[in-house]
């Protein structure tokens, strides 16, 4: 048995915003937007929200603080500000902060009992406020999933999944990833790359997202270089785009595996972004699956040729002090992480010390 499951609405163009607001005006008077404090203003994309639900007269509030790498205390000062002015739904205007910020605020307005714990609990809420998603990164494909991160009380990354996350609609107008820089560009891309390849080699891979993965990483391997090279060619930039958002749809069926698991630390406690934290370690899931699907590494490598290599021709390098204590702390995650389940692959404790190893300065 094989199922596919993803409910979002997805419109795909430049001026996609403008040209929805009949869609917009279908979800209610009353909308909270949920972004961060400088980028979503430099690439226009609050602006073309903001003029879209001013032109068909629904209110908003715009909530601006959300920072990389949310917090559950980030998130539970957005809710205390925003919890008493009955939104009708969310927008998250953004990377995969505000897409993922707007996901968790989206189901506490809804449900004001909830603390942000319970969020972890899926089997404590059905319901959430409408989200929206306009992505102006290509990367986090969170636009199409019903996953959203946050930083816990400890400083640990922390996924959550529900199937009500997903947005209602993804307005995606490639446009707006125009103006990111040779980093940013860098890092959500090696995020899209990890989400198809960790997608195709998941053993939760299906039919669909196979399809959606091997056309992802074509696109990606065609365009990342282009858009390293040429940051304002708008073709290469639409295809990554694309690409992007098919990784999403590919780890909404597969969710992510190790590699995200063994990159969130780095991102948390070392301050590297999480696709460039994720890629580091891409290279040993696909040779840890080489002996259980031997036909789909050969496909990814007929593809990337070395992965290692492609990744480090982007622009990657990673090396990060780390302690010891850190170090045997990350590794028990790791081992306990329910991201294990889905990687082919024998991941021992010193195997994962290894690939820590690998990305450690002292
Ligand atoms: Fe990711």
């Amino acid at each position: 048995m094989w199922q596919y499951f993803m409910p979002t609405k997805v419109l795909f163009s430049q001026k996609v915003v403008e040209q929805s607001k009949e869609l917009l005006r279908t979800f209610g008077k009353n909308a909270l937007i949920v972004t961060g404090k400088t980028s979503s203003r430099l690439n226009g994309s609050l602006n073309d929200v903001e003029n879209a639900l001013n032109s068909i007269d629904i209110e908003y509030h715009t909530y601006d603080k959300i920072e990389e790498n949310p917090t559950f205390e980030q998130i539970r000062t957005a809710v205390g500000e925003c919890k008493d002015q009955s939104f009708d739904f969310v927008i998250g205007v953004g990377g995969g902060s505000p897409l993922d910020s707007a996901k968790a605020i989206a189901v506490l307005l809804k449900n004001p009992s909830l603390g942000v714990e319970d969020l972890y609990d899926a089997s404590k809420y059905n319901s959430s406020l409408p989200i929206i998603a306009v992505p102006t990164t290509s990367g986090t494909g969170s636009e199409v999933t019903q996953y959203s991160v946050l930083t816990d009380d400890m400083g640990f990354k922390r996924g959550f999944s529900h199937e009500k996350i997903f947005p209602a609609l993804a307005l995606i107008d490639p446009t707006y990833t125009l103006s990111m820089g040779t980093s940013l560009t860098r890092s959500t891309g090696l995020d899209a790359l990890c989400h198809a390849v960790e997608g195709f080699l998941s053993k939760r891979a299906t039919l669909i997202s196979d399809l959606y993965a091997i056309e992802a990483m074509r696109l990606i391997r065609d365009n990342l270089p282009v858009v390293l090279k040429e940051p304002d060619n708008y073709k290469a930039r639409e295809a990554m785009a694309y690409a992007s958002s098919l990784a999403g749809m590919v780890i909404s069926q597969t969710s992510t595996t190790l590699a995200h698991v063994l990159g969130y630390p780095l991102s948390t406690f070392k301050g590297i972004r999480h696709g460039d934290a994720t890629a580091a370690f891409l290279g040993a899931i696909v040779s840890g699956a080489q002996s259980e699907v031997p036909e789909k590494v050969d496909l990814v490598r007929k593809i990337f040729g070395k992965i290692d290599e492609f990744i480090a021709s982007a622009g990657l390098s990673i090396k990060v002090q780390i302690t010891d204590d850190e170090l045997e702390r990350w590794i028990k995650r790791a081992i306990s992480a329910n991201h294990m389940r889905w990687t082919r692959g024998k991941f021992t404790e010193d195997l994962i010390r290894e690939l820590y190893e690998g990305v450690r300065a002292n």
